[in-house]
């Protein structure tokens, strides 16, 4: 029933209508272009989870990794335009990519937004070993390291990478860094002692602070976080200014017709309303995009204008990729 009567809307609010009336057949994926444990994977399987209701069939999420993402995202542009396949994306892999990578594809042209996703603002984090209970304390630490201190990422124009580059911008203090298929292995490595920090997604980094397991510092915003409250603002912790705000979004290949277009936002914004998935997300640091920022042409929009604001910073770190 529910089919039909998302059916209906779709075709009532975009016309055609041919495609939508029977979409979704069979189950619908969702490629998340970083590996399974990482902040992308968590947001996908809630987000998946309870967009099965909605849409009436199964909806997976399928991990491919590699090269910032840009490895998934490729896949996924490469993919039938049918609505099958849905690109989820965020700051790094749909926007920054584009200024690190030859990516074979375009990040706008090839690509039509589905909706927009809940965002985070960055955290600085560091192994527990490190003996700095403060960021000014931390930022010492580092400087007086006898080599560049190790950060982890999710690869080369990951938004842990780009976090990366816009902290030695904003600090004077040189990282090297270890690349990772998602941020999930680099939390591992980071408890571990492996590696000294990751400026993460807070909500990747939020379960292992809560736990002891690692030391957070500040988050790149100028408003703490609810559900970690007790975390300063970089602008309270000594470093005015460093905010970054990383936002997901979903997108499908160009040519996915306009009405199947508007039934996989509905069901995400279906999705976003319901109020057990809303306190998964808020849980974890994560905060609802705006309402009015829900369209499909709103994602167009901010990806857009995102482009224009990183990609100078990006391009200006001229960062190498192998
Ligand atoms: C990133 O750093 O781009 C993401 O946090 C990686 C991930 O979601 O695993």
């Amino acid at each position: 029933m529910r089919k039909i009567i998302l059916a209906a809307i779709a075709v009532l609010a975009f016309g055609g209508g041919g495609a939508a009336q029977s979409f979704p057949s069979r189950p619908v994926t969702i490629i998340v272009p970083f590996s399974a444990g990482g902040p992308s994977d968590a947001m996908a399987r809630i987000l998946a989870e309870r967009m099965k209701a909605s849409l009436g069939e199964q909806v997976l999420v399928e991990n491919v990794t590699g090269a910032g993402g840009s490895v998934g995202v490729g896949r996924a542009v490469r993919s039938p335009p049918d609505g099958y396949t849905i690109s989820f994306g965020h700051l790094g892999t749909h926007v920054a990519n584009g200024a690190v990578y030859k990516l074979g594809y375009d990040l706008v042209t090839d690509l039509e937004p589905v909706a927009l996703l809940p965002s985070n603002p960055m955290i600085i984090v560091s192994k527990k070993a490190v003996p700095a209970t403060s960021l000014k304390e931390f930022l010492a630490w580092l400087k007086a390291q006898p080599a560049a201190p190790i950060a982890g990422t999710a690869g080369a124009g990951s938004g842990s990478h780009i976090a990366g580059l816009y902290f030695e911008n904003v600090s004077g203090i040189k990282l090297q860094y270890v690349p990772y298929r998602g941020t999930g292995p680099a939390m591992n490595d980071l408890v571990s002692g492996q590696i000294d920090m990751i400026v993460d997604q807070t909500s990747n980094s939020i379960g292992q602070v809560r736990a002891g397991n690692i030391r957070a510092y500040a988050i790149t915003a100028s408003k703490r976080v609810e559900s970690a409250s007790d975390i300063p603002t970089v602008d309270e912790a000594g470093l005015p200014g460093f905010h970054m705000t990383l936002w997901s979004g979903l997108w499908v290949p160009k040519g996915t017709p306009k009405d199947v277009i508007a039934k996989l936002n509905m069901a995400t914004v279906e999705a976003l309303n319901d109020p057990a998935v809303r306190k998964q997300l808020e849980n974890l640091g994560l905060q609802m995009p705006p309402k009015d920022k829900l369209t499909p042409e709103a994602l167009g929009a901010w990806q857009k204008a995102e482009i224009a604001k990183w990609w100078p910073m990006i391009k200006a770190a001229n960062v190498k990729v192998d």
